[in-house]
């Protein structure tokens, strides 16, 4: 179980809602023109972020879910990547925009990319609303990210510590006490 922590807040709600709107706003110019979008969000971390993010969209899009395995209760990485959920529709020929939380080692985003494209996607791109570069294990990179951040454990705006603290309007850091 989670020992006891407090939370420090280090993204505003007001500075989340000025970000999504910025890469609503790239995302729709990159896209533009495109009527086979699919924006996939990875379960659970991204729930919050791509309900924000699409209504920014000013294109056609389906929205679609994506569930695979990862840090359980604890904060460390496995670096095992199974399908708990997938997705409902093809993607063949789609243009695909994953949206992720965290991109932390790299391991989760690079596997979901390895499995969709294997699909055959005309398009495959990643929005991570945050990146922690310095723990990065694998080479992969989102084409749009929100925030880069330090080595913190953060939680809110759908992030989770052992499956709470996703209903925080903003991004906090995790400070474990003792
Ligand atoms: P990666 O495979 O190490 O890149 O980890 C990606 C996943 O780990 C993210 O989608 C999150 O679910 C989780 N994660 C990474 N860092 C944090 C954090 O600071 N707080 C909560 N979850 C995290
Ligand atoms: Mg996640």
């Amino acid at each position: 179980m989670a020992g006891e922590y407090v939370i420090e807040e280090m993204i505003s709600a007001k500075a989340i809602a000025a970000r999504v709107e910025a890469l609503a706003r790239e995302i729709s110019a990159h896209f533009a023109g495109t009527d086979k979008l699919v924006v996939v969000g990875l379960l659970r971390g991204s729930f919050i972020f791509i309900a924000d993010l699409v209504r920014e969209l000013d294109l056609p899009v389906e929205v679609d879910f994506l569930e695979v395995s990862s840090y359980g209760m604890g904060t460390e990485s496995s670096r095992e990547v199974r399908i708990l959920k997938d997705l409902r529709g093809e993607i063949e020929g789609r243009d695909v925009l994953v949206v992720e939380d965290i991109i932390d080692t790299g391991h989760t985003i690079h596997h979901v990319l390895e499995i969709l494209r294997t699909r055959r996607p005309a398009r495959l791109e990643v929005c991570a609303l945050l990146d922690k570069p310095s723990r990065r294990e694998v080479d992969v990179r989102a084409r749009w990210t929100g925030f880069e951040i330090p080595d913190r454990f953060v939680v809110g705006y759908g992030i989770d510590y052992a499956q709470r603290n996703r209903n925080l309007d903003h991004i906090g850091a995790v400070r474990f006490l003792e």
